[in-house]
């Protein structure tokens, strides 16, 4: 009966090599062709893994860049020089990805959107980029176009909101995967000074016996609605009447901090013209209430002018209303 089967089963391996059973069949070719397949699947693999790691990765890598938001909190400018100024600021980002990739340290031009330079380049420290996540950069930063940071700091001055471009090209690398270089564009909106609106001299007398030829002194009001704490170090300011000059006002020191700021000022003032003009047979003001025209003069640091707050403070006008039959009152003097 063994024999029986074993003949049978014998009949059947010596069938025609067609007639093998589909298995042996691809189980013969495998043992011959393995190395072919292999290969392909190798090839397989890497054909749809290549693209997604240096081709999909790095598109969506900057596709949740650019769709990233940067929000810059506080800005502090201190210590300026003619070339130079220490940067403290805060930038917080906003990120709708589920990726958070780590975004290396970079080198990043600054500079006023729309400008054709940049005014100075900032060192980026390395960030793990998720919603929230914040950003403080501290370094003395340099100029690299001090007439770029004057338009912008013109800007500030006049305009509401202003626009501060970042741009450069880090690093970026999500998990195990390959580190990529995307290009980082972020245009930030910041509130700017809008032209002091609401300045205003809140106090002022006359100095019975005056120091350094300064005769007046008073209190001035600035608001500041931006985000941006600014040394401008000793601020002179021209000030006239009816386009006739009639002295300088001084903000000694000054430091803008965001909010209300209450800075004492004194002031150089031609009293004899201004009582010529109230005492006049023609004086338009017999309110005793005259129109002081102030326009930024100078901005001194350390001895040394700072040309680009020299020019946002000149770019602005301000027009204050002041009683000065009142001060003069004060010291005894009737009109
Ligand atoms: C991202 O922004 C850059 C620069 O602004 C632009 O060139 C690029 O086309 C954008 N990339 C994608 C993937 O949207
Ligand atoms: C950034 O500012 C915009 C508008 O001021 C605001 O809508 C957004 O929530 C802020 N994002 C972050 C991360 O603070
Ligand atoms: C900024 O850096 C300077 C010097 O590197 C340091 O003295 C100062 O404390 C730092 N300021 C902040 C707020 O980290
Ligand atoms: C960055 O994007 C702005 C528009 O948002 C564009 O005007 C500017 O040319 C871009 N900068 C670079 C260096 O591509
Ligand atoms: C102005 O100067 C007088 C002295 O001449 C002084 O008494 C007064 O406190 C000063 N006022 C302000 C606001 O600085
Ligand atoms: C600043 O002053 C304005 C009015 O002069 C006032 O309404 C506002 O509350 C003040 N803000 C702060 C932070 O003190
Ligand atoms: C003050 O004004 C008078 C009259 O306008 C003028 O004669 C005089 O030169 C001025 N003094 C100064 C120091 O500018
Ligand atoms: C600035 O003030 C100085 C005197 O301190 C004066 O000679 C000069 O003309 C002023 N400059 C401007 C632009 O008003
Ligand atoms: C402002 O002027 C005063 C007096 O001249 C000086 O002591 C002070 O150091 C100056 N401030 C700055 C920031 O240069
Ligand atoms: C400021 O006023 C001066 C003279 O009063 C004028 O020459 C100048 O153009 C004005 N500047 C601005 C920005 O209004
Ligand atoms: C100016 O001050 C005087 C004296 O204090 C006062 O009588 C007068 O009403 C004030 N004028 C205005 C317009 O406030």
């Amino acid at each position: 009966m063994s024999t029986t089967k074993t003949a049978a089963m014998d009949s059947v391996t010596a069938s025609p090599p067609a007639r093998r059973s589909f298995g042996a069949r691809v189980g013969g070719h495998f043992k011959k062709w393995w190395w072919v397949h292999l290969i392909v699947f190798i090839a397989v693999v890497l054909i749809i893994t290549l693209p997604i790691v240096y081709v999909a990765y790095p598109k969506i890598a900057q596709d949740d860049v650019n769709d990233s938001t940067l929000n810059v909190t506080s800005m502090v400018i201190a210590n300026p020089t003619p070339d130079s100024f220490e940067l403290l600021q805060t930038q917080v980002i906003g990120s709708h990805s589920s990726y958070h990739p780590k975004i290396y340290s970079f080198l990043a031009s600054v500079s006023l959107l729309g400008a054709a330079n940049p005014f100075t380049s900032v060192q980026v420290p390395t960030v793990k980029s998720k919603d929230g996540a914040t950003v403080n950069v501290n370094q003395t930063v340099d100029l690299s176009d001090a007439g770029a940071f004057g338009d912008f700091a013109e800007a500030v001055m006049l305009n509401e909101e202003v626009q501060l471009n970042i741009y450069g090209r880090p690093e970026l690398k999500e998990g195990s995967l390959p580190t990529t270089t995307v290009t980082y564009n972020k245009t930030v909106t910041m509130k700017g000074l809008n032209k002091l609106k609401g300045f205003d001299v809140t106090e002022f007398h006359i100095m019975t016996s005056p120091v350094n030829g300064r005769n007046m002194n008073g209190t001035v009001y600035i608001p500041n609605p931006s985000v941006m704490d600014i040394s401008m170090g000793n601020v002179t300011l021209d000030l006239s009447v009816a386009g006739q000059p009639m002295g300088y006002s001084y903000l000694d020191n000054l430091e803008l901090v965001p909010g209300n700021n209450t800075v004492p000022m004194t002031s150089t003032v031609n009293q004899t013209a201004i009582i010529a003009l109230l005492t006049a047979t023609d004086n338009p003001y017999t309110d005793g209430v005259i129109p002081f025209t102030i326009t930024g003069n100078s901005s001194v640091w350390d001895g040394k002018e700072l040309p680009y707050f020299t020019q946002a403070l000149a770019a602005n006008n301000l027009t204050v209303y002041l009683n000065v039959t009142k001060a003069l009152a004060e010291i005894g003097l009737k009109l």
